[in-house]
């Protein structure tokens, strides 16, 4: 079968929630008295919650009990919450619908496939949960990125080999996976972090339509 399958990251792709990831982390980290700077934020994008807390003790060279680790994800996830709470459609980034219309015009397949947990109620809030034909997200797999597990689920649920899919992703982590899955990455953000990816835009609106058109037929 000749379709091609089109798979987006969530965060930082589809809606500008990236920013508050980084706050909740940055709060959380110089709470424990750990810098926490835009560099090191950028090596969390993409990757679970659990694995972002790791990293974080081990720059700040912390140990905790498991029960403390427990704790603070919830706090994280808590702060994070408070921040999406009142989100709505002003939030999906600039072009994103026009992309995905572009798709459904053309009954490509479309699946999700996010590090997330709260991905499918990000969805509901910013009104896209219908788009999607596939949602796979931080609930549903074992192996965070860059493992590809996400990706090839995701492949699978919309049947697309996953030669034949293509993945949107701002995140090192996203991009790594990607690659391992063995489909095209389209990096969303700046080239010199970026650089693995097989194109790079700093954003949809950089994305001609033509372009999608191109994809579609490969
Ligand atoms: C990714 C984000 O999409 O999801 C990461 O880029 C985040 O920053 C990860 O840690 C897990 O998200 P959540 O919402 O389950 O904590
Ligand atoms: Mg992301």
């Amino acid at each position: 079968m000749n379709t091609v399958g089109f798979i987006f990251d969530l965060d930082g792709v589809i809606v500008d929630t990236a920013k508050y990831h980084f706050l909740a982390w940055k709060n959380l980290a110089n709470s424990l008295g750990i810098d926490f700077s835009k560099e090191q934020n950028e090596q969390l994008k993409g990757v679970s919650r659990i694995r972002s807390l790791e990293k974080i003790l081990g720059w700040g060279n912390k140990t905790i009990s498991q029960e403390k680790f427990e704790a603070l994800l919830d706090e994280k996830n808590e702060e994070y919450l408070r921040y999406i709470e009142s989100m709505d459609e002003s939030e999906i980034l600039p072009d994103v619908p026009r992309i995905l219309n572009l798709l459904l015009e053309n009954n490509s397949p479309i699946a999700l496939g996010s590090a997330s947990k709260n991905a499918r109620a990000i969805l509901k809030k910013v009104d896209l949960i219908d788009k999607f034909n596939a949602i796979v997200d931080g609930n549903d797999v074992t192996k965070a990125k860059p493992d590809p597990e996400v990706f090839t689920n995701a492949a699978e649920k919309i049947k697309v080999i996953p030669n034949k899919c293509v993945v949107f992703e701002d995140s090192v982590a996203g991009i790594q996976a990607a690659k391992k899955a063995n489909m095209l990455a389209i990096g969303i953000g700046e080239k010199d972090i970026l650089h693995e990816a097989d194109h790079i835009f700093k954003s949809f609106e950089e994305i001609s339509s033509e372009f999608i058109t191109k994809l579609m037929k490969n």
